[in-house]
């Protein structure tokens, strides 16, 4: 629980600090051609996979758990595609970046909660894209989605892990999985996030106006991911699924 305040403390840092505009360029030089900025290694072709992957109707709901600054309500702007949005965080500061980006859009609405309480009305498809960061598939995000959508809705969520050793097995994590869903698949996209997380850091490093008290964590993290990939145990799977 100590570990979490503090986690958590530091994002409000970063989120009240970094600068929009810089996360887009960053994006656009990674070569991200939709020059959205995310929180994520998941390149545009990666997000459209996502998105794809939910199947969304016009006009049904989607909960995004651990919107962050709004990356995926922006995707969906950017992508014509047309759904009831709502962005769940924790951050009060990401919240308020989103609702700025996202100004003049009836459809998107984000609400300060964390995914483990949050409960609202089941809705028809949920993501959580990059929520939780250590490989493992987290039981109270599992448990979240599930609570959170209707009978037959589908589901994406993605995870990264630094050291692969954190992630469970396939076979204990399909378990985990079938437990909960009435279908489910575990996507390796090992390849393509590294090669998307080696250009974004690229390009968040040769940006040289971050705040200054940001931009070492910046560069940890970055050297964070880069070690992972160098020593080949940076994982990360797409998970898809039915309730
Ligand atoms: C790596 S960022 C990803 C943000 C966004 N999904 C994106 O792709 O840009 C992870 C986000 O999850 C949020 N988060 C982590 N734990 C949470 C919790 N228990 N409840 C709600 N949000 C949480 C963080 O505040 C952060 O904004």
């Amino acid at each position: 629980m100590f570990q979490d305040v503090i986690v958590a403390a530091l994002f409000r840092t970063f989120h009240a600090r970094v600068d929009d505009a810089l996360l887009d360029c960053a994006a656009r030089d990674a070569g991200a051609l939709s020059a959205i900025g995310r929180l994520s290694l998941l390149s545009d072709a990666m997000a459209a996979q996502a998105v794809a992957t939910l199947r969304l109707e016009a006009n049904e709901a989607l909960l995004d758990l651990g919107c962050g600054r709004g990356f995926l309500a922006r995707w969906l702007r950017h992508a014509g595609v047309v759904a009831d949005y709502v962005g769940v965080d924790r951050i009060p500061e990401a919240l308020g970046a989103a609702r700025a980006m996202l100004a003049g859009d009836p459809r998107a609405r984000f609400v300060e909660g964390d995914y483990r309480t949050y409960r609202a009305a089941p809705v028809d498809a949920v993501a959580a894209l990059e929520v939780t960061g250590d490989g493992a598939l987290d039981a109270p995000l599992l448990d979240a989605i599930g609570a959170n959508l209707k009978p037959g809705g589908r589901f994406v969520l993605t995870v990264a892990a630094l050291d692969d050793r954190n992630a469970p097995p396939r076979a204990e994590a399909n378990a985990v999985l079938r437990a909960r869903f009435e279908r489910s698949e575990i996507a390796d996209a090992t390849p393509e996030a590294a090669e998307f997380a080696q250009r974004f850091y690229d390009a968040m490093l040769a940006i040289d106006a971050w705040e200054p008290s940001i931009a070492p964590r910046i560069a940890a993290q970055a050297s964070q991911v880069r070690d992972a990939i160098a020593a080949g145990s940076f994982a990360y799977a797409i998970v898809t699924g039915t309730r």
